[in-house]
């Protein structure tokens, strides 16, 4: 195959729809033998529609779709230059070349289209995520086009199983309105996380975006707001709150057939008997074995001595939620940064999770000054809080 011969051009609904859905049928996700699939239910473009800048790259040879890549834009805050909060960012995904076309070259020319359109729409860094282990990934970006490793947030993964958790009495749950959950985005987040999106009112707002919940001491004052903002009138001294994104309603995944089979074997084996021996297999383990949904937690956030158990509480409340809903969501998904403490707080199954998520990060403007702080800031782990924008999960 000579690259000369392979074209690049915008995605075409109309002529590329089924054969790309052919290709992400075939194509997995991460190492063969915990490979994921993503099933985009009849809308390639899916998992990108929500930004607010999208666009969608295919890569032609011949008459056949041998890649593709997508890629969003969007205005963000990050700590990365001392005299500036917030930069516009490109967030590359699903990056994907047929099998049998790997290693020509494709991957590499659909990142440096994409990053043409970024620099085309003055989008000052292009960042990506991707599994750590995933070799040809890693080195494609890191290696062959300049990505620094900037961060590696953890992927905390729950199964919905049909027995409820029982929730703490002394903890109150409540539903906010979305104009209080803008307001304490923006004050407890807006200016200290990573990647706090400046649209968070057009998030809270989607469709997708199943409500916001605060959870704090029963008989503590929190229901009376001061104004139109949703400033509420008095904060308690511990609190939590998170929303909730239903990403089954997009798209769902599938996990390969290896995959499967270990899972099961690694349920059997180490935690259903030894946990949960009184419970048939059925009733704690989800079937994975066909497409399915999963809720996204995002925006987690705490504060005060006790908000590890408001934290706790939540997510349980969003297990019994999801389990409640019938919609074919089998697991609960949430990312926090690598250094957070909040993952403590948050129920999770470590067979199911990814310790060590990468993200690699490239400056597109000001390029040797900005490598050279990206460098510098590195060197320490972060601490600050990581907003992990729904829209791109
Ligand atoms: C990752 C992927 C897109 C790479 O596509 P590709 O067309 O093979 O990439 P390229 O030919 O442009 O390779 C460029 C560089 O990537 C790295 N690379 C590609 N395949 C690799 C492999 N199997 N092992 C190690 N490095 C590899 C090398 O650094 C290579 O540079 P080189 O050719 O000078 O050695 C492809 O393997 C794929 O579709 N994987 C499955 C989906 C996926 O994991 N997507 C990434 C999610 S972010």
């Amino acid at each position: 195959m000579k690259l000369k011969n392979l074209i690049v051009r915008c995605y075409t609904e109309e002529i590329d729809k089924a054969r790309v859905e052919d290709l992400e049928r075939r194509c997995g996700v991460g190492p063969a033998d915990h490979a994921f699939f993503t099933d985009t239910m009849g809308d390639p473009i899916c998992r990108i529609r929500n930004s607010p800048m999208y666009n969608m790259l295919v890569a032609e040879f011949g008459n056949e779709i041998v890649g593709v890549i997508q890629g969003t834009i969007k205005v963000v805050t990050i700590h990365i230059n001392p005299s500036k909060d917030s930069a516009k960012v490109g967030y590359i995904l699903g990056l994907r070349v047929s099998p049998p076309h790997r290693h020509n070259g494709i991957g590499s020319t659909l990142v440096r289209h994409l990053e043409q359109w970024f620099v085309a729409n003055h989008v000052d860094f292009a960042y990506m995520a991707t599994e750590k282990d995933n070799q040809p990934s890693v080195h494609l970006f890191t290696e062959k086009l300049g990505f620094i490793k900037f961060t590696t947030p953890t992927i905390l993964v729950h199964p919905i199983h049909k027995i409820p958790f029982q929730l703490p009495s002394w903890i109150e749950i409540s539903k906010l309105k979305i104009e209080q959950a803008e307001f304490l985005y923006k004050k407890f987040m807006g200016s200290s996380a990573e990647f706090f999106p400046s649209d968070i009112d057009k998030v809270l707002r989607n469709k997708l975006s199943l409500g916001t919940w605060v959870a704090y001491p029963k008989g503590e004052s929190w229901g009376e707001y001061g104004g139109g903002e949703g400033a509420p009138a008095v904060v308690p001294e511990s609190w939590a709150m998170l929303s909730v994104w239903n990403s089954g309603e997009v798209f769902k995944l599938r996990i390969g057939k290896q995959t499967v089979s270990c899972f099961v074997h690694e349920m059997y084996t180490r935690l259903v008997e030894r946990l949960f021996p009184w419970f048939k297999s059925g009733e704690v383990f989800p079937d994975f074995s066909d497409p399915f949904g999963f809720y996204f937690m995002y925006g987690v956030h705490r504060e005060g001595p006790r908000s590890g158990n408001m934290v706790q509480a939540l997510c349980k409340f969003v297990h019994n939620m999801a389990s409640k809903s019938g919609g074919g969501c089998r697991v609960i998904v949430t990312e926090v940064g690598g250094g957070d403490e909040l993952r403590h707080h948050i129920p999770h199954w470590k067979l199911l999770s990814c310790p060590e998520d990468l993200w690699c990060i490239k400056p597109l403007k000001d390029e040797e000054r900005e490598i050279a702080r990206l460098h510098e800031m590195t060197k320490i782990p972060s601490t600050r809080a990581l907003f992990v924008d729904p829209r791109e999960v």
